[in-house]
């Protein structure tokens, strides 16, 4: 049996299990993938124990996805990109580092964009780790960003940081950023929304209304479509669910691991 999990904290409300049971399934993997709940200071002895135990590889959730780089012997250059991990593998010698998370958000977002043709103006809202995996995936594009976010500090800290063109403000200057450019994408990546308070939004329908044809992505996933996407949708403008990016971020850590096509449409389904 391949031996898989989950290491973070929280881990009980993770859809990763059930994903990838149905992908080995699907694939006729006789696979386990199990949550580890893991605090701060039991990383390191939890990633050795699963060199040790034989585990084929991990996910590595909030929040760890930095902390784990110390204890990784070799990064891939997703991983070094992003200067994040999301995925382990290990291998005879080494555990190495990968962060699907940049492959998860370029593929949910193909779907509505075209991302290697357009040099993109992205609105995001929040400034976290999110945040910053987003602008990670898009900036290869020669993309502008502009950073807003409840504490603007943050956003300062983050704009000032990243070595692409952005700019950065208050999350209370949202509709007029979205009045006064001409907006590719708007990015969520606060949790505003998320379940159990799923009718709250960043904007409301009439904000969003009259502001161009921009594409709206919201990284929340539970609801699948949250509210600012539900108004996204009436207000005419095209939509993108943050489930896309988390199982396409599923499907390929499962390819690193097991070098075998990943089952998308049943993975989504069974997370759906
Ligand atoms: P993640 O790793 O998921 O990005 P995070 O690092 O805690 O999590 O970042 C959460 C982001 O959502 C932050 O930018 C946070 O704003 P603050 O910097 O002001 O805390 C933002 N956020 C959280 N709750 C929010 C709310 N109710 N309204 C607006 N922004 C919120």
């Amino acid at each position: 049996v391949m031996l898989f999990g989950l290491i973070g904290d929280p881990v009980e409300h993770s859809v990763s299990p059930v994903m990838h049971r149905v992908a080995f399934e699907e694939t006729g993997i006789d696979g386990f993938y199990g949550a580890f709940n893991v605090e701060k200071g039991e990383l390191e002895e939890a990633i050795l124990n699963g060199q040790k135990d034989g585990f084929t590889g991990f996910n590595i959730t909030i929040p760890h996805k930095e902390d784990v780089i110390e204890y990784c012997t070799e990064l891939d250059e997703t991983a070094e990109k992003a200067e994040a991990v999301n995925t382990i593998k290990y291998t005879e010698k080494d555990i190495i580092g990968y962060n699907t998370d940049i492959v998860g958000v370029r593929r949910a977002l193909n779907e509505e964009i075209d991302l290697d043709k357009m040099d993109l103006d992205v609105v995001v809202a929040g400034a976290g780790g999110a945040a910053k995996s987003v602008i990670t995936a898009l900036k290869q594009n020669t993309n502008k960003f502009i950073i807003l976010n409840r504490t603007k500090s943050k956003a300062k800290k983050l704009s000032e940081g990243l070595d692409v063109e952005s700019s950065y403000g208050s999350l209370d200057g949202l509709e007029d950023a979205l009045r006064d450019r001409d907006v590719d994408l708007l990015v969520n990546a606060t949790p505003v929304g998320m379940h159990p308070k799923t009718d709250e939004s960043i904007l409301s329908k009439d904000e969003l209304s009259d502001k161009g044809s921009f594409v709206v992505f919201d990284l929340v996933y539970n609801p699948v479509e949250t509210k600012l996407l539900k108004n996204a949708r009436e207000a005419g403008l095209k939509t993108v669910e943050g489930l896309g990016m988390l199982v396409y971020q599923g499907a390929a850590s499962f390819e690193i691991w097991t070098g075998l096509n990943a089952p998308v449409e049943a993975m989504k389904k069974a997370v759906e």
